[in-house]
């Protein structure tokens, strides 16, 4: 491990996953969107030499392995892990999936992608979102922030969020946002910068909601009032 950043409630790893992981504690969520090592299956199969080469032929997506999803279990409570379909023969069954639909059909990406998830809800979810939102891509496979703090806030009593393939930083600024603390792992020194530039901006901008909503509960709290739903 070469960095260690702290930026408010959020700890920022520039290094291998599978080598930090183990020395962490366990938190209450794993949300992540690890390398689907697309390069190696375009080569493979239809793609081979299509639009997707250039962006997916990066040196970094390596297809995960069996070992990096032990890791990540066992650093968390809950796991949401999006292209779960792309490595579906190492994950557990599950019944809960969610999905983004990306509104936009018959372009050389996919119509959707697809989030596996332990089951701590039941039910499948779709989230509608196009990507051709006016958010600034910092990273090839960057998430928009808006899905990102969609399925980190389906997460049950969710108060620590870790993303070990943190890339540009969008999980982390999402669970900023939503006030839980962060961790994050990224192994490239040029995404590892970028997020912590991101993560640093969204704890000096914190959401105002969250911040009325978490003020409401420590009133309710302290005037021992019954939660409204
Ligand atoms: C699919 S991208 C994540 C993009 C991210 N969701 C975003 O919005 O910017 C996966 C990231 O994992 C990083 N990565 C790959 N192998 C890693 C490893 N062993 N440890 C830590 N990071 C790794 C890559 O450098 C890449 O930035």
């Amino acid at each position: 491990m070469s960095r260690i950043e702290t930026i408010g409630d959020a700890t920022l790893y520039l290094g291998d996953c599978r080598e930090i992981l183990p020395t962490l504690g366990k938190v209450d969520a794993l949300v992540t969107d690890p390398p689907y090592g697309l390069g190696d299956w375009n080569n493979r199969g239809s793609n081979a030499g299509g639009p997707f080469d250039s962006e997916v032929t990066q040196a970094w997506d390596k297809p995960i392995t069996a070992e990096h999803i032990a890791l990540m279990r066992a650093a968390s409570k809950h796991q949401i892990i999006w292209g779960g379909n792309y490595f579906g023969d190492l994950l557990p069954r599950t019944k809960q999936m969610f999905v983004w639909n990306k509104l936009i059909r018959g372009m050389h990406f996919n119509d959707c992608e697809i989030a596996w998830c332990s089951q701590f809800r039941e039910a499948c979810r779709v989230f509608d979102y196009s990507p051709a939102s006016a958010e600034k891509k910092e990273h090839p496979t960057q998430k928009p922030l808006a899905l990102m703090r969609w399925c980190i806030s389906k997460i049950p009593n969710c108060e620590s969020v870790i993303d070990p393939f943190m890339g540009s930083g969008t999980t982390g600024v999402a669970a900023v946002n939503l006030g839980h603390r962060f961790t994050g792992i990224e192994i490239d020194p040029g995404y590892f910068d970028i997020a912590c530039r991101r993560i640093d901006d969204a704890t000096k901008r914190p959401d105002m909601f969250v911040q009325l909503e978490k003020r409401a509960a420590e009133i309710q709290d302290a005037l021992d009032l019954p939660v409204s739903k």
